[in-house]
């Protein structure tokens, strides 16, 4: 079945239309593609958690196209209305304290007194959200602890015909999902570092922000799993050119000579996090290599994000 559209105004209405009577439909963000569903329909949301195979107690980002709306959806004060209107749209999701009326929300903030809330910055996106007119329920649109989507393709790869229609935006701008920002403490905490440098909160902000070291019994995010994007070959990270087995597919970063894909010849970290999944994906498929061996990534500004990424798919049940 060939359920990957171009991004018509056509084919948004309808996808808007599958939306509002509660089927799926992928489409792109800035971020990475998300498989959505209509928030106010529970049945479409467990529809979500049944085609990626993702555990209940995991919950979803709310997708809204307007600032305005945020104060109707969750509870706000003046610091989420500044920082909405300074980084929306864009790649930062608020974990917001829920207004407690609507329990048609119960399973997507799965049963949490907490939502999860972001507006993308992506044309179809937001024409989709606007259109449908309802918020839209998405996680990446990858089976559950696997490598999250760039491309339509991706999504095809992975969900098949779990999905009614994928909208096709081309590749995502940033790569790497959102900045989970933690809100309902006085202090922020980042809950999963993302597209959105930590430090250009704080710039903004002029506040420290805390980096959350979530343990992988008590995920303070609950997807934060350690095993969550998983390659299907092991992976090793912070490994030197020199270090790099015959038996091994090099991801490099900088100026290393032998990779055999490089995030980034330039050492430029947002170019790197915009290549990161593609090229897990790609490395995956040789099968004449027993492993993937990754360069070391700076530990600041996108490469908290895809340093966290990696992590995690290096990690191996003992
Ligand atoms: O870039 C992104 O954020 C993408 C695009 C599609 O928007 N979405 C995404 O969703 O990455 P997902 O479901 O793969 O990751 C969402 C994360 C999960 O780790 C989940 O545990 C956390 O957000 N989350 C959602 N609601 C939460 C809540 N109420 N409290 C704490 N964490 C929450
Ligand atoms: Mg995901």
């Amino acid at each position: 079945m060939d359920n990957i559209y171009p991004g018509t105004p056509g084919n948004i209405d309808k996808a808007a239309d599958i939306i509002r009577n509660g089927g799926l439909v992928a489409f792109p963000t800035d971020t990475v593609y998300g498989l959505g569903a209509n928030v106010y329909l529970p049945s479409a949301v467990a529809g979500i958690f049944a085609a990626k195979e993702r555990p209940l107690f995991d919950p979803l980002i709310s997708h809204i196209a307007d600032i305005d709306f945020l104060p109707e959806y969750a509870q706000t004060d003046q610091r989420v209305m500044d920082l909405a209107r300074h980084f929306w749209p864009g790649p930062l999701t608020f974990v917001l304290k829920r207004k407690d009326e609507d329990h048609r929300l119960d399973l997507v903030c799965s049963g949490l007194p907490n939502i999860a809330v972001r507006m993308p910055n992506h044309p179809l996106a937001l024409a989709l959200i606007r259109t449908a007119g309802v918020p839209i329920a998405a996680p990446s649109a990858n089976r559950f602890k696997t490598v999250s989507p760039t491309s339509a393709q991706h999504v095809k790869d992975s969900l098949g015909d779990r999905v009614a229609m994928i909208l096709d935006g081309g590749p995502c701008r940033i790569g790497v999902e959102t900045t989970i920002l933690d809100l309902t403490t006085k202090e922020m905490v980042i809950l999963r570092a993302g597209g959105l440098p930590k430090e250009a909160i704080e710039a903004y902000t002029g506040e420290k922000v805390i980096l959350s070291q979530g343990t992988p019994d008590k995920p303070s995010a609950p997807g934060q799993l350690l095993k969550h994007y998983a390659p299907r070959l092991p992976m090793r990270i912070n490994v030197a050119e020199e270090d790099v087995r015959a038996d091994e597919f090099f991801i490099g970063f900088g100026p290393v000579k032998k990779a055999r894909l490089n995030l980034s010849p330039a050492g430029d970290l947002q170019e790197a996090a915009a290549n990161l999944f593609a090229f897990m994906r790609e490395a995956e498929k040789h099968n004449e290599f027993k492993g993937i061996a990754m360069s070391p990534i700076p530990q600041n500004g996108l490469g908290l994000a895809i340093n966290d990424r990696i992590r995690r798919a290096s990690y191996r049940e003992k």
